[in-house]
C-alpha cells in the first residue's frame, strides 16, 4: 500500500474525531493521506491534529492563493487513488448528489476522476429523511461506495442508524477499494474454542454448560474471512462449521485442550468455549442404576484451564483472548480474570441481560491492561467481524 494515497474529506460532525483515528490507521497501513477539512469539520477537529497525523498539509479553502499556487484544486481532487469522505454529513452527501461546488470539499468531489467512498454520519432522522434517501440512491447510482452507517446510541441521545462506521471498518473498506489487503490475516494461524464441553458421569449422563456456540463460530468465520488459517475446536453444538474453517470436534475439556495444543503454533487464540470447570473424578463405563442407597455421590475434580494454559505456554500465541460471561460486577470480574488467566484481552459480556445466552445479539466490553472499551449491543456476527478486525490490527502492531 506504500504507493497508495487517499484524499480524506473530513466533514462537520461529532464523528469527525474518528477521522483522526482513521488517519492514524491509514498511515500505519502505509497509505498516504491528504486531508481536506471543511469549515464545519474544523469546528470538531483542529487542522493541526489532522495535519500531524496525516503528515501532510491540510487543505480547507477553495480560493487559497498559496494552495492554488502549489496545487490547484482540480489537481488536488485527482492527486489521490481514492477520495474518502469521513464523516460524510447529510450536507456533503446532498452537495455531492446534486453536483454543488461551493467549497473545496464539494468541488473536489465534483472534479475528481477517482472512486469515492463515503462513511455517512448523521442523526437518525436525517439519515431516514426522504431527501437523504434520495441523495443516497443518486450517489450509489453514480458509483459512490459506502461503508456504514452503524446502528447504535448517538451523541445526540437518539438511537438508530446514523453512527459513522468504526475506523477499522472504514480502513478495511478503503483497502478493499484500493484493491489491496482486505484479508490482513493471510498467513496467520488462529485457534478458536467454542461451544460447551460435556463431561461424562457415566455413558448416558453428563455435566455441561449452557452455550450455543454462536459467538465462537461467528468469530472463527470472521477470522477466516480476513484470511486466517482457523482451527475451530468445538464442543457439541448444533451449528455448521463456517466456511473456510477447520473444525475439530471434541467433547471434554481435556480433549479441547489437547486439540488446541495440537493446533499450535498460532498467532491468535480466542477461547470462547464455555468449558465445564469440573468433571466427575471417575467416569463409570456402566450406567449408574437407581437403587435403595439413593442418589450416588459424584466427586468432582477440576478441569484444565485451556485459556490459562495457552497464555502461559512456551508456544504462546502473540494474541490470547478470553471471554467472560458474567451476571454481576462484570468489569471487576473481567479485570480479575485478565490477571488470573494471563491473557491479553478479556471480552466481557453481561449474560444477565435477557436474550444474550443463545440469542443473536451481544453487548461486549474489551478489557485489556490499558483499560475498558465498551461496545453497543450488536448482532453476534457484527461483534465477530469487528473483533476479528481488531485482532488483525493488534497483530499489525
Ligand atoms: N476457560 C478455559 N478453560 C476452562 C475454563 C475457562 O479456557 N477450564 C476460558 C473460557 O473459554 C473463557 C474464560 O476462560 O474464555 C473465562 O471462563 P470462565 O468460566 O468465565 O472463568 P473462570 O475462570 O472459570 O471463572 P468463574 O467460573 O469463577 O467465573
Amino acid at each position: 500500500m506504500a504507493d497508495k494515497r487517499v484524499l480524506l474529506i473530513v466533514g462537520g460532525g461529532i464523528a469527525a474525531y474518528k477521522a483522526l483515528e482513521l488517519t492514524r490507521l491509514l498511515r500505519k497501513a502505509g497509505v498516504g493521506v491528504r486531508p481536506i477539512l471543511t469549515a464545519a469539520g474544523a469546528q470538531f477537529v483542529t487542522p493541526l491534529s489532522l495535519s500531524a497525523l496525516a503528515e501532510d498539509k491540510v487543505y480547507s479553502e477553495l480560493f487559497s492563493l498559496t494552495d492554488e499556487a502549489e496545487m490547484g484544486h482540480i489537481e488536488l481532487s485527482r492527486s489521490a487513488d481514492l477520495v474518502v469522505v469521513a464523516p460524510a454529513t447529510a450536507d456533503l452527501m446532498a452537495k455531492a448528489a446534486n453536483g454543488l461546488a461551493g467549497d473545496l470539499a464539494s468541488t473536489a468531489l465534483l472534479a475528481t476522476d477517482k472512486p469515492v467512498l463515503m462513511a455517512p454520519a448523521m442523526n437518525v432522522r436525517m439519515w431516514n429523511h426522504p431527501a437523504t434517501r434520495r441523495n443516497l440512491a443518486l450517489l450509489k447510482a453514480d458509483g459512490v461506495l459506502f461503508v456504514g452507517p452503524d446502528e447504535g446510541a448517538m451523541a445526540c441521545g437518539e438511537y438508530g442508524p446514523g453512527r459513522m462506521a468504526e475506523p477499522p471498518a472504514i480502513l478495511e473498506a478503503i483497502l478493499a477499494a484500493l484493491g489491496g489487503d482486505a484479508r490482513p490475516l493471510t498467513g496467520r494461524r488462529a485457534i478458536v474454542t467454542a461451544g460447551p464441553t460435556a463431561e461424562p458421569i457415566d455413558p448416558v449422563r453428563l455435566i455441561t454448560n449452557r452455550s450455543s456456540g454462536k459467538q465462537g463460530y461467528a468469530i472463527a468465520g470472521a477470522l477466516a474471512a480476513l484470511g486466517a488459517d482457523v482451527t475451530l475446536v468445538s464442543g457439541p453444538t448444533a451449528l455448521a462449521a463456517p466456511s473456510g474453517v477447520k473444525r475439530v470436534e471434541v467433547e471434554t475439556a481435556r480433549q479441547m485442550l489437547a486439540a488446541c495444543e495440537a493446533a499450535l503454533p498460532a498467532d491468535i487464540a480466542v477461547c470462547v468455549a464455555a468449558v465445564a470447570d469440573w468433571r466427575p473424578e471417575a467416569e463409570g463405563d456402566r450406567k449408574i442404576k437407581k437403587g435403595p442407597e439413593g442418589p450416588p455421590p459424584i466427586r468432582l475434580v477440576e478441569n484444565p484451564d485451556i485459556l490459562a494454559t495457552l497464555s502461559k505456554s512456551d508456544r504462546r500465541p502473540k494474541l490470547v483472548v478470553g471471554f467472560a460471561a458474567e451476571t454481576n460486577d462484570v468489569d471487576d470480574h473481567a479485570r480479575a480474570k485478565l490477571a488470573k488467566k494471563g491473557c491479553d484481552w478479556i471480552v466481557a459480556n453481561d449474560v444477565s441481560i435477557e436474550g444474550t445466552m443463545g440469542g443473536d445479539d451481544n453487548a461486549i466490553a474489551i478489557v485489556t491492561a490499558g483499560g475498558i472499551e465498551r461496545w453497543d449491543r450488536l448482532p453476534k456476527g457484527e461483534v465477530a467481524r469487528r473483533l476479528a478486525e481488531r485482532m488483525a490490527e493488534e497483530l499489525r502492531k
